[in-house]
């Protein structure tokens, strides 16, 4: 696999890794460049990231990750041409169709962000049903960015505070930060410690505005179809090699890692 950062320092494998993050967001890009740089329809760059998703979960519960966030379609790619938005549609529906026994049976609980009105029926209660039957589970939380936009999940949190001002229930003084983040669909999940992206884009593209306030990125020159194991293991070996410093100044910030 090419390298991924420029830099000189070896990498290491997570097992010799000082630092597993609790909560590892991914946006999954580049399945319709791995299918056009074979001659294949875009679909089919989507059925085999569906495939590379199977296996990142596999792998994040074997890494001992708390949270797993994946950016699956956002609130933009509605904009996409008709019968891609419908193919993705059915994609989240096999899915959840296929794979939500095994995960319940691997201790995944699912939860779902993103907007649940624009989407069929059909669609809302299946993403109920995965949400409702996997709830109790605690080894791995998967959390599905379905219909997803972090501006719009900020300007819902805001509404939803400027409401209970209107309404005499709060006083605007009393608006501070994790109040704010509680009105997120985010709510008592932690930041995510790590933001990778597939494809080569460099770029957040709406995902998680909000919670990547601290985040470190790693960006990966592959698809997300080619995304594997080793892969994943290569981002958490850099991960674990970046010092995260929130303001702070290099000695203070070894003490709080
Ligand atoms: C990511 O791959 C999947 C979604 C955004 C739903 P893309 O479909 O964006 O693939 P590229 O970026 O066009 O190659
Ligand atoms: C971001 O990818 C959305 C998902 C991965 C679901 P896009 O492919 O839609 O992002 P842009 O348009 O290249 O920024
Ligand atoms: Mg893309």
């Amino acid at each position: 696999m090419p390298s991924i950062i420029s830099g000189e320092r070896p990498f290491e494998a997570p097992s010799h890794a000082t630092c597993v993050p609790t909560h590892v967001g991914i946006i999954m890009d580049g399945n319709g460049r791995w299918a056009a740089r074979r001659g294949l329809p875009r679909i089919e760059g989507h059925r085999r990231g569906l495939e590379a998703l199977r296996a990142t979960v596999r792998a994040a519960i074997d890494f001992g990750l708390d949270y797993l966030t994946v950016y699956s379609f956002s609130m933009e790619n509605w904009n996409r041409p008709i019968e891609e938005v419908a193919d993705l549609m059915g994609l989240l529906k096999r899915f959840i169709r296929n794979d939500l026994k095994a995960l319940n049976k691997s201790g995944v609980k699912v939860k779902v962000i993103g907007g649940r009105n624009d989407l069929k029926p059909d669609i809302r209660a299946l993403l109920a049903e995965a949400e409702d039957r996997t709830r109790s589970n605690t080894r791995l939380t998967l959390i599905v960015a379905f219909n997803y936009g972090g501006r719009q999940e900020i300007v819902a949190a805001a509404r939803a505070l400027a409401e209970d001002v209107a309404a005499g229930r709060l006083e605007p003084s009393a608006i501070d930060e994790n109040m704010f983040a509680q009105r997120l669909d985010t709510a008592g999940v932690p930041d995510p410690d790590l933001i990778i992206r597939t494809s080569g884009e460099q770029r957040l593209s709406n995902f998680l505005m909000w919670q990547a306030a601290y985040s470190e990125f790693v960006f990966l020159p592959i698809h997300w179809p080619d995304f594997d194991r080793q892969a994943f293991e290569t981002a958490l070996a850099e991960f674990s090699a970046r010092e995260r410093r929130f303001g702070r100044v290099t000695a203070q910030a070894q003490k709080v890692r």
